[in-house]
């Protein structure tokens, strides 16, 4: 998805959130499993109009939001949290950051990891795998790089549509950069391989170690 369509829907709303869903959410499958600890420095990368960051800033981490459209972080602004939202691509976080500066990159539902992972995608003109090292300097060693991603893991992927990448290309993905410690779709039910992936569907959450 272009930076239009994103301006045009965040200029006219937002994806469909129930709050108190979210903060829930966040709080089992991201606090409490990785065992996060208050003023840690967290970045929620791509992070739209700033709904997951400002949540995390309410249960007390230092959150920073980056996201590349205009309209995206202005919607994020207007909810008064204390994360701080920045204007920008993923591809550009050194203007901002120093290496090693998170505790944790969430990164949830980013355009990048929609589509194709090992060579360059048409739509987006990058190549994922190239830009995950990149990524992982802004993390401290021993921090986490948590990606939370649509997929029925099935291989489907209709051209004009995001992908249903396959487990194993998200773990090719990461497996490089860290140790994956923690594999399992968004109810938490665990996922190990592509054909049970497949048959347990509801979408991914994975978590690699620096
Ligand atoms: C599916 S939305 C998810 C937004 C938000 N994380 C959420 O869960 O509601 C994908 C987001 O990634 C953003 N995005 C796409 N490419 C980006 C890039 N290179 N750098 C930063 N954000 C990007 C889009 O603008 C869009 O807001």
């Amino acid at each position: 998805m272009t930076n239009d369509y994103y301006n045009r829907k965040y200029a006219e709303g937002d994806f469909h959130y129930n709050p108190e869903y979210e903060r829930t959410w966040l709080q089992n499958h991201l606090v409490d499993r990785f065992d996060m600890k208050p003023g840690d420095r967290v970045l929620d990368l791509g992070c739209g109009k700033g709904l997951h960051a400002s949540l995390l800033a309410d249960l007390g981490f230092r959150v920073f939001g980056v996201e590349k459209t205009v309209e995206g972080v202005k919607g994020a602004k207007q909810r008064g949290s204390a994360a701080e939202f920045i204007q920008a691509s993923a591809a550009d976080l050194a203007t901002y950051f120093d290496e090693s500066y998170f505790d944790l990159i969430f990164c949830r539902g980013m355009s990048w990891f929609h589509r194709e992972l090992h060579v360059v995608c048409p739509v987006t003109g990058v190549n994922v795998s190239e830009k995950v090292p990149e990524l992982f300097r802004f993390i401290k060693p021993g921090g986490l790089f948590v990606l939370q991603i649509s997929t029925d893991f099935s291989g489907n992927h209709p051209e004009r549509d995001t992908h249903n990448r396959r487990l194993s290309e998200f773990v090719r993905l990461f497996e490089l950069h860290g140790e994956i410690v923690h594999k399992s779709n968004w109810n938490g039910v665990e996922v190990y391989s592509n054909e049970q992936a497949a048959d347990v569907k509801g979408n991914l959450v994975i978590a690699t170690r620096k």
